[in-house]
């Protein structure tokens, strides 16, 4: 089977020609590698972007970045669409963004599975499709030419080592509020933490639960936690709005979050951030939704021919209560 980066080259070095050629005949259009058509007059590039919806902080700030970015001015034509977390609304915008004929699709998948059939179509279409912030599970990755985010298996990990350093021996539950069930974060930072906290017999993870991403969730399942287990030493949260959540439920329980019960989350937005700074959060593992940029460099890659990365990982750090006060004036998002 030909390759989709094989495909791409060889078209690209027809389309390379044929631009020769319009250009001779005074044309004004750009063509794109993957496709082989025209970008559109003035080479602006129309993407259609799916996001997953508008759950969290943390996707306040990465939809903001992108449509920050991909703008006219720096030669975009964006259309986005909010799949207010249903895959199948993201299934039905890739098709309309298919259909439309887009020079390139981006989206952020709400689960991992699931996704072959539409991204089939995609390559017929010869539009190519680049993966932001979370993953497909499809075998074969020539459906998508490039997946840029972060390693979220390493944000569970970072979440389980510091769980081990601040409870060292001492018996210690906790509970988890799960991200979406079959997301890639969920599975993710569920597989991290878990692991980083094997061979600690003493920290047990004594209830998990998906909160969704969403503060109201993550407020209810933790009433129910509090509800059924007398005793929790920490809750690990997969997001900052599950844990801003939690702790409305935990401050309303009587007890004081941060302090009667600690708290570690993913995400590190300025609302986490406050928490941490307030102790009600004890520490944070950075999950960067300024994305935008590298989609861009990242599409404008493809549109001019060339291969980008298969895998851009994002750079992320932690932070702990002293390290969130100094951070939080400066802080983007
Ligand atoms: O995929 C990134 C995750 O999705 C973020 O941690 C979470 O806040 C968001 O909803």
């Amino acid at each position: 089977m030909i390759s989709n980066t094989f495909t791409r080259v060889a078209v690209a070095a027809v389309a390379s020609l044929a631009v020769l050629g319009l250009a001779a005949c005074g044309g004004s259009g750009t063509k794109t590698a993957s496709t082989g058509k025209a970008a559109g007059s003035g080479g602006v590039i129309t993407v259609g972007f799916s996001q997953v919806g508008s759950e969290s902080g943390w996707r306040a700030a990465n939809t903001k970045n992108i449509q920050d970015t991909l703008t006219k001015a720096n030669g975009f034509d964006l259309k986005f669409s909010d799949a207010q977390q249903k895959q199948e609304n993201q299934i039905q915008a890739i098709r309309s963004y298919i259909a439309q004929g887009v020079d390139v699709i981006a989206f952020s998948p709400v689960v991992e599975s699931g996704w072959d059939a539409v991204l089939e179509e995609a390559k017929a279409a010869k539009i190519p499709v680049v993966l932001t912030d979370r993953a497909v599970d499809s075998k074969d990755t020539s459906l998508y030419e490039s997946f840029l985010g972060s390693d979220f298996v390493v944000e569970g990990t970072k979440a389980g080592e510091w769980a081990v350093k601040q409870f060292g021996d001492k018996p210690t539950n906790i509970v988890e509020l799960q991200g979406t069930t079959g997301s890639a974060p969920a599975n993710d930072r569920m597989a991290g933490f878990k692991k980083a906290i094997e061979g600690h017999p003493n920290l047990k993870i004594i209830a998990s639960q998906t909160g969704n991403f969403t503060r109201a969730e993550g407020k209810t399942v933790m009433e129910g936690f509090l509800a059924a287990n007398p005793k929790i030493d920490l809750v690990w949260a997969h997001n900052d709005d599950m844990g801003l959540g939690a702790i409305e439920a935990i401050e309303a329980a009587g007890k004081v979050p941060g302090k009667d019960i600690q708290m570690v989350t993913a995400d590190a937005t300025h609302d986490g951030m406050q928490a941490l700074v307030d102790g009600k959060i004890n520490f944070i593992v950075e999950c960067n939704p300024l994305l935008g940029q590298q989609l861009a460099d990242v599409i404008k890659q493809i549109m001019a021919g060339k291969a980008p990365e298969k895998r851009i990982l994002t750079k992320e750090t932690t932070f702990t209560q002293d390290q969130a006060k100094a951070a939080l004036p400066t802080r983007q998002y």
